[in-house]
């Protein structure tokens, strides 16, 4: 069998594409524009790209972006007073703060400083505990939506499969797993959740018909760990070296893609898969933010 590859550059062109319309309708019925406040702490160089790609698509959408550069050496207090600022400004509607945050600064702390009403990560406790409860009304955590975009676009249901995510992190594989149990169209799935500790961890993966990989282990899922036919999306990015390209590294995610591709029906690559995603959903939880905020 060779795979359908799933085109994350494609589908993600054309969700944003649908925000920018979104949002130009917005700015002319309340004459205002969504506004999204990026906070990085730090040099991290991933975080410095991540940060400069919002902040370019907020452009390329018509969202207006105010990016905050701080000193790694910026204490949790002023950190905190930041948000609160921003918490309290009528021009912006979405507040992140680019994890990770330097080593005084408590994630947790700075999550629950967030006003709920503009956390775009969907990382506040209150926002989670809703995705969790099954309600989907407010905001979706944006790499595990990203993923049900990929999946609905390329006419994969999860309706009564059985699903097998791989990893239990904050950000991908627990929401992952409420997103997929949740009733509907997108979810109504079979859920198990393997991670570090869990024995014979490929007697699970060969009984799904979708494996979600996010456990951040380069190649970590070869072709003997899924059944003929399934489905495999790779959430990992893993910098690796690599003799034959310039830098001396090259990106690949948590699935052995070459031995996969011929094994299932529909994979993702990396990049270029989930990647562009977190970053669509990202802009359309932005706008959810501007939309509540005028009680739409
Ligand atoms: N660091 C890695 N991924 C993310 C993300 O989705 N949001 C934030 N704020 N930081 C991250």
């Amino acid at each position: 069998m060779s795979a359908i590859r799933i085109d994350g550059n494609e589908i993600s062109k054309s969700v944003n594409a649908e925000t920018a319309a979104e949002v130009e309708a917005l700015a002319q019925k309340y004459g205002v524009r969504p506004g999204l406040a990026v906070i990085l702490a730090g040099e991290n160089p991933a975080s410095q790209v991540y940060v400069s790609r919002k902040v370019k698509m907020c452009e390329e959408l018509g969202i207006v972006s105010k990016k905050i550069i701080l000193p790694e050496s910026v204490s949790q207090e002023e950190l905190i007073s930041i948000i609160d600022d921003l918490n309290k400004d009528d021009s912006i509607h979405g507040i992140l703060v680019q994890s990770p945050t330097p080593k005084q600064i408590s994630e947790k702390a700075v999550i629950n400083a967030i006003d709920p009403k503009k956390d775009v990560d969907c990382f506040h406790p209150a926002n989670v505990g809703k995705v969790f409860l099954g309600d989907l009304s407010g905001f979706l955590p944006c790499t595990p939506w990203g993923v049900s975009v990929l999946l609905e676009k390329s006419g994969i249901s999860t309706a009564g499969k059985h699903v097998v995510v791989l990893g239990r992190s904050a950000i991908v594989g627990r929401p992952m797993a409420a997103l997929l149990l949740a009733r509907g169209a997108n979810g109504d799935a079979t859920v198990t959740v393997c991670h570090s500790k869990t024995p014979d961890l490929p007697s699970f993966t060969r009984q799904a018909d979708i494996v979600i990989a996010a456990l951040g282990i380069p190649q970590f899922l070869k072709g003997d760990m899924v059944k003929d036919g399934a489905v495999v999306i790779d959430v990992g990015i893993n910098r690796i070296p690599c003799a034959t390209t310039k830098s001396g590294f090259k990106l690949v995610g948590d699935v052995d893609f070459d031995a996969l591709v011929e094994k299932t029906s529909a994979i993702t690559p990396v990049p270029g898969g989930v990647g562009p995603m977190t970053i669509a959903m990202l802009m359309k939880n932005t706008v959810r933010a501007f939309k509540m905020s005028k009680g739409e």
